[in-house]
């Protein structure tokens, strides 16, 4: 054989051995070749288990989608290239064949509220937001807007506010509405929405699932009434994670739970020394006895795991005193994500919610003296150290 064409087909689509690899490789292939024309059509039609193109599914995607579903108890699930397509990915199945109206937390992410006010607003479907803490409220929203869907976030984000996701989702249901969840501040090991009676819980893989800072990606885990419109529109649009950032989200994950219990630990050493400080004006944390949504938290959370996220206003600053603050950091990384295991803060006025309009910020509660902090796996007492040398 001529050389050119050894370099193109030697060492590739041999039969795999015997042997299983012990971890899942990363499978970097494009497309799949089957034993027969006839099985590739079957396989392309579904009506066999298998592989044939990269958009379709791949079986380090294959991997990974198991591992989340097990792990949120969900019937399947769908890796995509970031936490943002996986939310969009959730809320176009919800609506394939519902009203096109939803009602939304008025609590989100930034970009989940871009979302839906800069992309599907615009292309006609209809959002009214509402408070998702306040059950009257989520009712009137619903029979005014009759959703399609509602969409919230387990743990909102940066206010950490919780709505009661089991009544929510007996509102939904009542009303033909599909629940989709954020879960990506609770985690599987806080709640595990589908057990609640959600349709979807969707994650920023990027956050604390993966968990090192070093893979972009998002995951949407449906139960089985939603997951074949799922596939069939990713099948379309293409919305899927590579492979090797599969393999590197793996990797964290299943270190995940050990890291979490770490972090929600931290947290609530973090959360309270921040609480006795003077230099610190409020302090927003779910493990504090006197937050607003202590009820649901009781409800949902397991006993002592709160959440490794703390938000907290400084006393009478405005941003250029907290872009101080936070340039004295030596330990705590100042940067755009959660979940890593280092300690990491965030200013949501310029980051998480830069996109939206002060007014708007303003009466969600986000005020120019609120930073976020995502609590890591370090020692608590060097975390806190930081935070006081900074705090002078
Ligand atoms: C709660 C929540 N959902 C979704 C996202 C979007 O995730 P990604 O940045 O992976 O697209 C984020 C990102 O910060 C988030 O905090």
């Amino acid at each position: 054989m001529d050389l050119h064409t050894t370099a193109v087909h030697a060492g590739d689509r041999k039969k795999a051995a015997a042997q299983i690899p012990v971890t899942t490789p990363v499978y970097a292939a494009a497309s799949y070749i089957c034993e027969s024309m006839e099985q590739l059509d079957r396989v392309m039609g579904r009506e066999e288990a298998g592989y044939s193109y990269g958009r379709y599914d791949n079986p380090s995607n294959a991997a990974l989608e198991e591992q989340v579903r097990a792990l949120e108890n969900g019937h399947g699930a769908l890796a995509c290239a970031s936490g943002m397509a996986a939310v969009q990915m959730a809320i176009s199945t919800a609506l394939a064949d519902r009203r096109k109206s939803i009602v939304a937390a008025d609590a989100l992410y930034g970009a989940t509220v871009g979302l839906l006010t800069k992309v599907l607003e615009p292309s006609g479907v209809n959002v009214r937001f509402a408070d998702i803490c306040d059950l009257d409220a989520v009712r009137a929203a619903v029979a005014d807007a009759r959703p399609g869907c509602i969409v919230m976030e387990t743990v909102s984000n940066p206010l950490l506010r919780v709505g009661r996701i089991d009544s929510i989702a007996g509102i939904a249901r009542e009303a033909g509405a599909a629940l989709i969840v954020d879960n990506t501040f609770a985690t599987p090991l806080l709640v595990r929405p589908l057990e609640l009676g959600a349709n979807f819980s969707v994650h920023s893989l990027t956050k604390f699932l993966s968990g090192h800072g070093d893979v972009l990606g998002g995951i949407v885990v449906s139960d089985q009434a939603h997951y074949d419109t799922l596939r069939t529109l990713s099948r379309i649009v293409g919305p899927v994670l590579g492979p090797f950032e599969c393999y590197l989200a793996m990797r964290g994950i299943k270190t995940f739970p050990l890291r979490m219990e770490r972090q929600c630990a931290n947290a609530r050493r973090v959360a309270a020394w921040l609480a006795a400080h003077p230099g610190v004006e409020r302090v927003h944390f779910t493990g504090d006895p006197a937050h607003p949504d202590a009820a649901a938290i009781g409800r949902m959370f397991p006993p002592n795991l709160f959440g490794a996220m703390v938000s907290f206003e400084l006393r009478g600053v405005g941003k250029p005193e907290v872009f101080r603050f936070m340039d004295a950091l030596k330990l705590v990384v100042c940067a755009t994500s959660l979940g890593d295991v280092h300690t990491i803060m965030l200013y949501p006025a310029m980051s998480s919610h830069r996109e939206i309009s002060p007014e708007r910020r303003e009466r969600m509660g986000i005020r120019d003296n609120l930073v976020r902090l995502s609590v890591g796996i370090e020692a608590p007492e060097d975390i806190i150290a930081d935070l006081e040398q900074a705090l002078r």
